[in-house]
């Protein structure tokens, strides 16, 4: 292979770097596969891709590198910005050293080094291809000066093509995560700036470029993802030379990161997938993910969490009796949320004393968990370690530990509480010290690891920012209590799902979607959350039957089959249910064991049925020989009964048999109007299920019914 120009392919992707000369590589192709191509017809290709000279503009042709600076006549959005007392503003940077070009089984990887000898900084770029068909690039910057180079940012980008005419990133805000929000891709910049120190209820965990009309099923798609929790800046750019650029990484507050002679910074990873189809660029996300050694390997045990249950009100009595009802209906982990320790019987005091009340629990926690762990189940534990109320021990004894802006101001209130300083070694080293003797003390198999607020003028007790290092912080908390504790499993929630990224997955194996249990509401989250990791990484629980957040009464069926394909749990009080419900709460969690490592290790597969109010999804196991299916009725349809609905993902050349999953349809709460194979199933291809269609049974709005469909054996 030529190492001027590299071309890497993989499950039906291609990328195209230029190496050749003494500027920054050009990414010349990010896209469908391009076939084979040789050294020679890859030279061909590469004399091709500059457009010609228009008028007024500068006498060297403007090409957007990796890097794309005013030095190159890029006048966007710059790759680099910073300054060293005001000077060395403009880099031009150089290559130093031949690419280095890595290539594994697990990855292949380009590192190219440069200088700007002038300003004294120093470049490496770094762009790999993970299996599956997925990339990810980032750079590293150094000052080689001899005084303070201030950087105020560094974006990573990738090209798109001119077909990719319209913009798809999703917001949100608490209890409605991961709302979409499509929009032509015009001339100028779309910019999601987030300055909230953590990835945000309505940050865009995806931001997609594509072809208009793109879907999940088809349409050309470009998407992009930054590997981090703290502050950052998404940019989607289109400049009148024709270039379209989407680029992503770390917003910087001014004076954030002063590089030091010899100092480096390191940007957070910034991933692309590149799909025909929201599906198949998901699905690169996914294999990545599961790829690593990290990633959960057993069954994702069922739970039952204690918050909607019982809130702050913890009981022994009442808590076991939720365990038994838990035990009882097949749960298989107990997670105690918020309210165990401190003086925590509300949310205005006790946050940062992670020591057991005796108040709450005057007997520790042992009762508790004893009676947990002999019903078979493990025991969680909710922590929010980074937070303090100022009403607590910790706060009082150590108020220069709270993050603020510098002098006597505290930042305004959030629920209460403030955040704790951990890029200070003194309050790093007592909570961790805390949560360790937590976790030596007891039989604690998990932790719900919370965030509740946002990070307003975070700065440490010298006045300085500190979002990116007490980013790094809490990264080197979890992971050194991961270090620590063997065989532990951390949770990512914030607020609900205001911390989803592959920054803080590197180390925790779920997430919360949403502090938002209504069924309905679940739906979009839960589509979009997907959209980025695979189901078992997203906690998906059964809330009550009248919703805490929204006041809507949802059937057990439409909330079990939201809830089924994740991260299966319970969060409701199953003290209050009556011995009917409950035999039906065990009916789904049954079911859901029954198909869970289908459900786990299989392809997530979304439908663009055109009816909105009507979802179709499912999973495909990966030789797609066996698949379950959803169809969510999330409104009242115009057309009534509903008609055929296509199944996405299927094999066509496979023949299956369709039917049901039980408990579906059988159990109270769920309305279907029968269709006529409802009650034996049948049998069809791969291609009639998912060019044709199946006559779906008409629901009632907030219904969902789920489906089998497995190849058929030849005898039967
Ligand atoms: C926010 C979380 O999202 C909830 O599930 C719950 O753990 C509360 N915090 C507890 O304070």
């Amino acid at each position: 292979m030529s190492n001027d120009l590299i071309h890497w392919r993989d499950e039906h992707v291609s990328i195209l770097v230029d190496l050749s000369g003494p500027a920054l590589p050009r990414i010349l192709h990010w896209g469908a596969d391009l076939g084979h191509h040789d050294d020679t017809l890859l030279e061909e290709l590469a004399d091709t891709v500059d457009p010609q000279r228009v008028s007024d503009e500068t006498d060297d042709l403007v090409v957007a590198t990796v890097l794309p600076l005013e030095s190159a006549g890029w006048v966007g959005e710059p790759g680099l910005s910073g300054h060293r007392s005001g000077r060395d503003f403009a880099p031009k940077f150089v290559r130093t050293d031949p690419p280095e070009i890595e290539e594994t089984d697990d990855v292949r990887r380009i590192t190219v080094r440069a200088a700007d000898a002038e300003a004294h900084l120093e470049l490496i770029w770094t762009i790999e291809m993970l299996p599956g068909g997925l990339v990810r690039q980032r750079n590293r910057v150094t000052n080689t000066g001899t005084s303070t180079y201030e950087l105020t940012g560094l974006l990573c980008a990738y090209p798109v093509p001119s077909n990719a005419g319209e913009l798809l990133d999703l917001t949100g805000r608490h209890l409605r995560e991961r709302t979409p929000q499509r929009s032509p891709f015009t001339i100028g910049a779309h910019v999601r700036d987030n300055r909230r120190g953590r990835t945000g209820l309505d940050g865009s965990i995806l931001t997609f470029a594509g072809a208009p009309g793109f879907g999940f099923e088809g349409g050309e798609v470009w998407a992009t993802h930054l590997a981090w929790s703290g502050n950052h800046r998404l940019v989607a750019e289109r400049a009148v030379r024709g270039t379209r650029l989407l680029s992503g990484g770390e917003l910087l507050a001014p004076g954030e990161m002063l590089l030091e002679p010899g100092q480096s910074y390191e940007s957070p990873w910034w991933y692309g997938a590149y799909g025909d189809g929201i599906t198949e660029a998901s699905a690169r996300f996914h294999t990545y993910l599961r790829s690593r050694p990290q990633h959960p390997r057993r069954e994702r045990p069922v739970t039952i969490n204690t918050w909607e249950a019982v809130y702050f009100d913890h009981d022994l009595g009442r808590l076991k009796a939720l365990a038994d009802n838990a035990a009882r209906v097949g749960v298989e982990r107990f997670v105690l949320d918020d309210g165990w320790f401190g003086a925590r019987r509300n949310d205005r005091a006790g946050l940062g004393d992670w020591v057991v009340s005796a108040d709450a629990w005057p007997d520790g926690l042992a009762p508790l968990i004893d009676h947990v762990r002999g019903l078979g189940m493990e025991f969680g534990i909710w922590v929010e370690p980074e937070m303090v109320n100022p009403d607590s021990d910790l706060a009082r004894a150590h108020p220069e530990w709270i993050l603020s802006p510098g002098g006597s101001r505290l930042p305004m209130s959030w629920r209460h509480q403030q955040v704790l300083d951990l890029t200070d070694e003194g309050a790093y080293q007592h909570v961790l010290g805390q949560l360790d003797g937590l976790l030596r003390d007891h039989d604690i198999a998990y932790l719900k690891w919370d965030h509740n607020r946002d990070l307003l003028e975070a700065g440490d007790r010298h006045g300085h920012p500190a979002v990116h290092r007490q980013t790094l912080a809490a990264y080197a908390l979890m992971d050194e209590l991961l270090r620590r504790h063997p065989g532990l499993e951390i949770e990512s929630c914030s607020s609900g799902g205001g911390r989803v990224d592959l920054g803080v997955l590197e180390r925790a194996c779920r997430v919360w979607g949403s502090d938002c249990l209504d069924a309905l509401e679940r739906q979009q989250i839960q589509r979009w959350t997907t959209a980025l990791i695979p189901w078992e990484m997203l906690g998906c629980h059964i809330g009550s039957d009248s919703n805490h957040t929204t006041g809507r009464k949802q059937s057990l069926g439409f909330r079990a089959a939201t809830a089924f394909f994740g991260h299966f749990g319970i969060e409701w009080d199953l003290t209050k249910v009556d011995s009917e419900t409950l035999d039906d709460v065990a009916a789904w969690v049954t079911a859901h064991q029954a198909v869970r490592p289908l459900l786990h290790a299989g392809r997530a597969v979304t439908g663009d049925h055109p009816d909105d109010q009507l979802w179709v999804y499912g999973v495909v196991a990966q030789d797609g020989g066996d698949a379950v299916f959803a169809l969510a009725q999330r409104g009242t349809s115009l057309e009534a009964p509903t008609g055929r609905v296509r199944l996405p993902g299927l094999q066509p050349d496979v023949t299956y048999d369709v039917r049901p999953l039980v408990p579906g349809n059988k159990v109270r709460g769920t309305v279907v109007k029968a269709v006529p194979w409802w009650d034996n199933g049948f049998r069809a291809s791969g291609a009639a299920l998912s060019r044709m269609g199946l006559i779906a049974p008409t629901q009632y709005p907030e219904q969902a019914v789920l489906l089998r469909v497995t190849r058929a054996e030849e005898s039967s």
